[in-house]
C-alpha cells in the first residue's frame, strides 16, 4: 500500500513509526513531515492545509490511503477532496469535523441527543454576552466556537473574570473569526479523561482511555498548552464507566451525526469530566489527541494500517484491536517559555542514548533539521514514552530517558501520570 500521512507533529510521529511496522506498507510519505517522521517516511514540502497539493500528489503517485492527523485540514474539508479523488481516507469530511470546528453546533447536536455535557449558551452579541455572565452566581468557561489551536477555552472562576475574554474573542479577535460566536458553560469539576473511538460510519471501537495534562505546570499551575503529557489506561476509567461512556456519549453522538449529515468517518475523540453525576463532555474532537496519541501507539499491538484501513471502509466490525496490557507514560519536553513565546534553533543531544533504554520512544514533534545538526523549532518540541509493568514503572523509565536528552532552556512537568498513583 501506498499511504499519505499529513501533518507534522508528535501524534504523526507516533502514527508514523507504528504504520512503517506494517507489512502492508509498502511507501509512506509525509505532509510535511518533521525529522522523527523522516526515519520512517519520505517528507515532501507540501503543508498539511495545502489541499490541492495534496490532492495532485495523491492522484499523480497513486497513493492507496491517505491518514490525517489535525483537525484544520478536516476542518477545509481534505478527507472529502480525498475521497473525490479516489483514494481511501482516515479522517472525517468537513461535516463531521465540525463536531470540534464548530463548539456551537457540537453543544446544540449533544444537546438534541441527550449527551451529557455542560449547560451552555451561545452569544454572537458582545453585550448580551457580557450581561449573561455578569447576571450569574457562578464561574463560567468562556470558548471561542471555532478552532484556536486549543487556546479558545478561558476557564473563569469568578463571573466578571469572563468580561476580558469575552472582549478579547468577540472584539479584539484575537482568534480571528473563531471567536465571532461564544459559548459560555457552567463550570464542571472532577477528573478529566480522553476517550477515543474508531467510527467508520456504522461501527464505534472505543480505544484504552488516555489522561492528558495541560497546565504548563507541576501540580496542574499556570496556562493551559496543547499537551505536556498523557498516560494510558487510565484507573479511574474501569471497564464500567467505559460502558456508560459508550452508551450515554458515543453511540447518541454518532447517531446524532448521522441523522444530520451522514457518516462520520475516522477517529472521534471524547474530552470527558468524571463528576459526582457521571461523565460529561467537555469537548469533541475529530482526530487523535496530541499527545494522548503517544503513549496509545505505544501500546498498540494490532496492524495499524489495517485498523485505518478497516475503518476507511466501513469493515470495524471484523476488527479487533489488541493493547500492549502495560501502562505507557509520555513527558513531553517543551521550548523554555512555551506556551508563550520562546527561542528556537538550540541543539538538541542524547535522543539516541534515551532510546537506548528498554522500551522507551522519543516522537518528534517540534524539532528541525539545521545544517544537519537537530534544534528545537517548536513549543513542544519531544515526546518521550516509555512502557513499564506498572504505571510507576512506565514513568520512572520515561523520566530516566528525560533526563539523557538536553538543548538550551527546555523543561517539562515532573508529575506526569502522579494523580493515578495517588
Ligand atoms: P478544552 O480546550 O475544551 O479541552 O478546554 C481546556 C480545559 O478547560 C479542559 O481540559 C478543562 O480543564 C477546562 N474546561 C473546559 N470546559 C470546562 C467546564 N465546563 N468546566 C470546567 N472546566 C472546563
Ligand atoms: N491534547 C489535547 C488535544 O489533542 O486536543
Amino acid at each position: 500500500m501506498k499511504i499519505l500521512l499529513v501533518g507534522g507533529g508528535g501524534r504523526e510521529h507516533a502514527l508514523a513509526w507504528k504504520m512503517a511496522c506494517s507489512p502492508l506498507c509498502d511507501k509512506m510519505w509525509a505532509a510535511p513531515g518533521n525529522p522523527g517522521i523522516a526515519q520512517h517516511a519520505e517528507c515532501l514540502d507540501i503543508r498539511a492545509m495545502d489541499i490541492g497539493g495534496i490532492v495532485s500528489f495523491v492522484r499523480d503517485n497513486a497513493v492507496d490511503l491517505v491518514v490525517v492527523g489535525p483537525e484544520e485540514p478536516l476542518a477545509a474539508g481534505l478527507a472529502d477532496a480525498v475521497r473525490q479523488a479516489g483514494a481511501l481516507c482516515f479522517g472525517p469530511s468537513a461535516a463531521g469535523a465540525r463536531i470540534e470546528s464548530d463548539k456551537a453546533y457540537a453543544k446544540n447536536l449533544m444537546r438534541a441527543a441527550s449527551v451529557p455535557t455542560a449547560e451552555a449558551r451561545i452569544f454572537t452579541d458582545l453585550g448580551l454576552a457580557k450581561d449573561y455572565v455578569l447576571s450569574r452566581d457562578h464561574g463560567v468557561a468562556v470558548k471561542a466556537s471555532g478552532l484556536a489551536a486549543g487556546k479558545g477555552v478561558v476557564v473563569c472562576l469568578e463571573p466578571y473574570q469572563a468580561v476580558k475574554p469575552l472582549e478579547d474573542m468577540m472584539e479584539r479577535k484575537v482568534f480571528g473569526e473563531a471567536g465571532n460566536t461564544v459559548v459560555i458553560e457552567e463550570l464542571l469539576a472532577g477528573p478529566e479523561a480522553t476517550v477515543l473511538a474508531l467510527c467508520d460510519g456504522r461501527n464505534i471501537y472505543p480505544l484504552p482511555p488516555i489522561q492528558d495534562h495541560k497546565p504548563v505546570g507541576d501540580g496542574d499551575t499556570g496556562p493551559n498548552t496543547g499537551g505536556m503529557g498523557t498516560y494510558s489506561p487510565v484507573p479511574l476509567v474501569d471497564d464500567k464507566a467505559m460502558d456508560r461512556i459508550e452508551r450515554e456519549i458515543l453511540v447518541p453522538i454518532v447517531d446524532a451525526m448521522r441523522r444530520d449529515f451522514g457518516r462520520y468517518e475516522g477517529v472521534l475523540y471524547a474530552g470527558l469530566m468524571f463528576t459526582p453525576a457521571g461523565p460529561k463532555v467537555i469537548e469533541f474532537n475529530c482526530r487523535f489527541g496530541d499527545p494522548e496519541c503517544q503513549p496509545l501507539m505505544m501500546r498498540f499491538r494490532s496492524d495499524l494500517v489495517e485498523v485505518l484501513v478497516a475503518t476507511a471502509q466501513h469493515r470495524l466490525d471484523r476488527m479487533t484491536v489488541e493493547f500492549d496490557p502495560r501502562p505507557a507514560v509520555c513527558v513531553v519536553m517543551a521550548s523554555g517559555g512555551y506556551p508563550g513565546s520562546y527561542a528556537k534553533g538550540y541543539e538538541i543531544t542524547g535522543i539516541d542514548q534515551a532510546e537506548a533504554l528498554a522500551d522507551v520512544k522519543v516522537f518528534h514533534a517540534g524539532t528541525a533539521l539545521q545544517d544537519g545538526t537537530l534544534v528545537n523549532s517548536g513549543g513542544r518540541v519531544l515526546g518521550v514514552t516509555a512502557l513499564g509493568e506498572t504505571l510507576a514503572e512506565a514513568q520512572r523509565r520515561a523520566y530516566e530517558a528525560v533526563a539523557k536528552i538536553h538543548w538550551k532552556d527546555c523543561f517539562c512537568r515532573h508529575d506526569i501520570a502522579a494523580k493515578a498513583m495517588r
